[in-house]
């Protein structure tokens, strides 16, 4: 669990930045999947990163520059009602809330229309992430109006609206000791999913048997959600890149490519490992695999501070053009097949991203139109690829092998750490796990 302390530092430090105005940061609305039922219930990860405050109808308000030089720290939430908390569970309630999670003041969601304008006034910028909802972008101009139509008693409507996302993504991107320890046990808790996946697999199964070993591992282990919805594709599938069906059966001779990793308090882990069916490699199968293999090694290498974000894909697209050339699905050298984008044919997406609160997590890639240095703290994922489909001319041989091998890395002061490094990935260690359930 990241301290309550830590999230009040946060919102110090965003303060600090905004120098004077108010920032403006929702939580998520629940969503109706179907009539009554709704989908299970996700924060914002922009709130939750500056509140740690889990429930929905929340709202924080800070307000930078105040004369007494700390920011006013407030959280609009649900009531109390203890009708409604006997069908749907605890609620802090504004009071509980305020004490319990560090603010200096907290209200009832149902003030936010009669409080806002009065926090706005004669104040310099409004900060919100305008455009990520357009109920919310309504609802904030429309208190900043009620605010102009004061102006004849005096008071000044905000003339500026920054963009939050802009100072916020930036902070998050750098994860804390604490941070990086909840992302170490989401990386522990997937990598052991991934090996119990792997123990359960044989022909015969159903891809969603496979999802569901996934799952049962996530939640025994106290996760409270997938990260994102798995993949599980067994065979063809796995050139399927966004496949999600997870509904056919597993054959003897193909390969199964898991990408499944779990949210755990809110933060990511984001895994792919690819092995046979049946436990052994064909030799097509361990030729594709090992090249991946090798490309991932080689970007993981490229994972060191200073280096520009784009270095661990440029090192696994040069181990990957060669890998091309050598089983003869590419021709000439591995610059012109870099220069052409030739390798697109089998290597079609990029070999990362920042990972944290969201899968896809926040930060920009590149400053001022290069791409940006890697410093310790940011977290990433490194995840290269091949898949072999037969619509690209390739030898039979060769066909439906989709292979791609993922891990997610933070960068530290000589270079990184694999926060999965225990997700079984070597040929011989996939043949020797599985070998003990298939024997
Ligand atoms: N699982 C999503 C991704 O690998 O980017
Ligand atoms: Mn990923
Ligand atoms: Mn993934």
């Amino acid at each position: 669990m990241i301290p309550i302390k830590s999230f009040s530092e946060r919102r110090r430090r965003l303060a600090a930045q905004m120098q004077q105005g108010v920032a403006i940061v929702p939580t998520s609305p629940e969503r109706v999947r179907s009539r009554d039922a709704h989908y299970p219930y996700r924060f914002d990860s922009y709130f939750y990163y500056l509140t740690g405050f889990g429930e929905p109808e929340a709202l924080l308000v800070l307000v930078a520059g105040a004369a007494e030089g700390e920011p006013k720290q407030i959280l609009f939430c649900r009531d109390k009602d203890t009708e409604r908390e006997i069908w749907d569970g605890f609620r802090h309630g504004p009071e509980a809330a305020r004490e319990a999670f560090g603010f200096d003041e907290a209200y009832s969601i149902s003030r936010l229309d009669e409080m806002l304008p009065k926090l706005l006034a004669d104040q310099p910028a409004v900060y919100c992430a305008l455009g990520q909802d357009s109920a919310w972008d309504m609802r904030v101009t429309g208190w900043i109006n009620r605010v102009r139509e004061q102006a004849r008693s005096g008071v000044t409507a905000p003339a500026a609206i920054h963009d939050s996302r802009l100072l916020l993504d930036e902070m998050r991107l750098f994860k804390s000791a604490e941070e990086l320890q909840l992302m170490r046990r989401a990386a522990e808790i997937s990598t052991g999913a991934h090996r119990r996946a792997m123990r359960a697999t044989r022909a015969g199964l159903h891809e969603h048997e496979v999802e569901a070993e996934l799952l049962h591992e996530f939640r025994r282990q106290g996760a409270q959600a997938p990260a994102y919805t798995p993949i599980v594709a067994g065979g063809a599938n796995a050139c399927v890149l966004h496949y999600i069906d997870n509904n056919a059966e597993l054959k003897s001779g193909d390969l199964l490519l898991i990408d499944a990793g779990c949210e755990l308090d809110g933060y990511a882990a984001d895994i792919t490992r690819t092995f046979p069916v049946n436990g052994k490699f064909s030799p097509a199968q361990k030729d594709v695999y090992q090249l991946v293999l090798a490309a991932q090694a080689a970007a993981i290498a490229a994972v060191r501070p200073g280096n520009p974000w784009n270095a661990p894909h440029d090192a696994a697209l040069q181990v990957l053009a060669q890998g091309f050339i050598d089983l003869g699905l590419c021709q000439g050298s591995v610059d012109a097949v870099i220069q052409s984008e030739d390798y697109k044919r089998f290597y079609m997406h990029r070999t990362g991203h920042w990972l944290g609160l969201d899968v896809h997590d926040a930060g920009e890639y590149k400053l001022n139109g290069n791409w940006r240095s890697l410093q310790p703290g940011m977290t990433l994922t490194v995840e290269p690829g091949c898949y072999l489909r037969p619509a690209d001319n390739v030898p039979e041989h060769f066909w439906n092998i989709g292979v791609r091998i993922e891990d997610d890395v933070a960068v530290t002061e000589s270079g990184c750490e694999v926060l999965t490094a225990a997700a079984t990935k070597t040929v011989l260690e996939i043949e020797q796990l599985m070998q003990g359930c298939h024997g």
